[in-house]
């Protein structure tokens, strides 16, 4: 069923109105969705559609069915997982992107996509102050960052001792040594999966107690390694539980006295840290591995989804990704095809809204927002913390605060405790925040980075948490 120019207008209209009220109405509603999995499932579930609907009823309809199991990532006092609040020009620009309709995979394709992304890449790299001959590939995530990364790094490390793995694949190939963190993130493992390389088949490093590398262990590993063996080292800026960032200039000394290892950094939203003075002394000697990868979706604000794959020889950024066809333009001197530094060929235009959120918050509006986030989660960790029966888990550095309830009780009864207060906070709906196992006990996990929340939000946030123990406090002493 098709629609005239002005039913085009009309539906658009139609699906921002309801997106500024959806907007508008986050932050005074219940900062969770009405709907569990199965209640939107049902609530979608219908036959297959034999014969079409109007556009103005499929975005009413869709509206109607989504609203209820929407989560409040937008909003000011959402906390779980690690999100960015899809700022508003980011969203924006992303409409326009989906509007314009452009497949940036090459730059004859789509110049002005491939423009956009390349002069974001270069601003990317001077605000994270990385080198500024490094390579990006705009990808989905963060996840698909440290894929194409460690892609990078598989490629060169065996290419240096005579093995061509884009051509040969892993058959016969030498064995690689992989060294990581005890505390590494999951999608690490994944990476590794999808490589080859195997999830069980890395030196895990032991780390601290707030998730860091031990440096003097990460020397071992290295050390341990022998002179003709192929090493890729991964080291994280921000650990997803407590946002600890491993020992960089150690672990970069120590990766350089190996021949032929790669260092690889994670920091998915840590690599942020750079960008911001008032933090960036924690991620300082990270400049000297030889990848990054990171995510516009968290702490850029951009809308999902979209991640940054860095690596500083760009030639083995490209060896790892590159599709040729006969049909494809060849890039020459200067012009940079997206689709040489990412998995995809057909991709979305990410660099419209990484452009966008770049230029309007600048340098100076993001050492703000990420300084004021950590700030803030230091003030939820110390109102929390001054509770009886609550303790903060980690060292706040960053902006993720790990709090336990229960903490003079059994680690069993802390862990129903814990596991009951998540449930009132959620239930209750003044704030989001989930939970997670960290040093082998669960946690109620909170990550401040929603761009727009303020000192009020975080006020409110640990006066509810605290109440909601008291609660589950009081209830179960009672039922005791
Ligand atoms: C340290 C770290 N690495 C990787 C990821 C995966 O990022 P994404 O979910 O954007 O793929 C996360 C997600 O929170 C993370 O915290």
């Amino acid at each position: 069923m098709g629609e005239s120019t002005d039913d085009v207008t009309a539906i658009w209209t139609q699906a921002t109105e309801h997106a500024v009220r959806f907007r508008h109405d986050i932050d005074t509603g219940l900062q969770r969705p009405s709907q569990t999995y199965g209640e939107a499932l049902a609530t979608f579930d219908e036959p297959t559609p034999e014969i079409g609907c109007g556009g103005s009823d499929v975005v009413e309809g869709l509206v109607r069915l989504a609203e209820p199991g929407l989560h409040a990532m937008t909003g000011r006092r959402f906390f779980g997982w690690v999100i960015g609040s899809s700022h508003d020009v980011g969203v924006a620009a992303d409409w326009l992107t989906s509007a314009w309709g452009q497949n940036a995979g090459n730059h004859s394709a789509a110049p002005a996509a491939s423009a956009a992304e390349a002069v974001s890449a270069r601003w990317l790299l001077d605000i994270l102050r990385l080198p500024d001959d490094a390579s990006i590939g705009l990808v989905t995530g963060c996840t698909m960052a440290n894929f194409v990364c460690l892609a990078a790094a598989r490629g060169e490390v065996l290419r240096r001792v005579g093995w061509d793995v884009e051509r040969n694949g892993l058959f016969g190939a030498p064995p690689i040594r992989v060294i990581l963190g005890e505390d590494a993130h999951s999608t690490v493992f994944s990476a590794l999966q999808y490589l080859g390389l195997g999830q069980d088949r890395v030196t895990r490093v032991p780390t601290d107690s707030n998730g860091a590398i031990l440096a003097d262990a990460f020397a071992a590993a290295i050390a341990d390694a022998q002179s003709d063996e192929v090493v890729i080292a991964i080291a994280q800026a921000g650990q997803i539980n407590t946002g600890a960032f491993d020992p960089f200039p150690a672990i970069v000394a120590s990766s350089r006295t190996h021949r032929n290892c790669w260092l690889h950094i994670d920091g998915a939203f840590g690599l942020w840290a750079r960008a911001c003075p008032d933090r960036s002394s924690l991620a300082e000697g990270l400049e000297g591995a030889d990848s990054w990868a990171t995510d516009g979706h968290k702490w850029l604000q951009t809308p999902y989804d979209c991640g940054y794959a860095i690596v500083r020889d760009p030639d083995a950024h490209r060896r790892a990704m590159t599709i040729a066809a006969s049909y494809l333009p060849s890039v020459s001197d200067g012009e940079r095809d997206p689709s040489h530094y990412v998995p995809e060929l057909s991709r979305r235009a990410r660099g419209f809204s990484t452009w966008a959120m770049l230029k309007h918050l600048g340098r100076t509006g993001i050492a703000d927002m990420v300084e004021r986030h950590c700030r803030l989660a230091r003030t939820i960790a110390e109102a929390v913390a001054g509770e009886p029966g609550i303790a903060v888990m980690n060292d706040v550095v960053l902006n993720q605060v790990a709090v336990r309830f229960g903490v003079n009780e059994t680690s069993e009864r802390g862990d129903q405790l814990t596991l009951q207060t998540i449930a009132a906070v959620q239930d209750e709906g003044v704030l989001f925040a989930g939970g997670a196992k960290w040093k082998g006990v669960w946690v109620m996990r909170l990550s401040v980075i929603g761009f727009g929340t303020q000192e009020e939000d975080a006020r409110l946030s640990a006066e509810a948490i605290i109440q909601a123990w008291r609660r589950v406090r009081h209830s179960t002493v009672t039922i005791a």
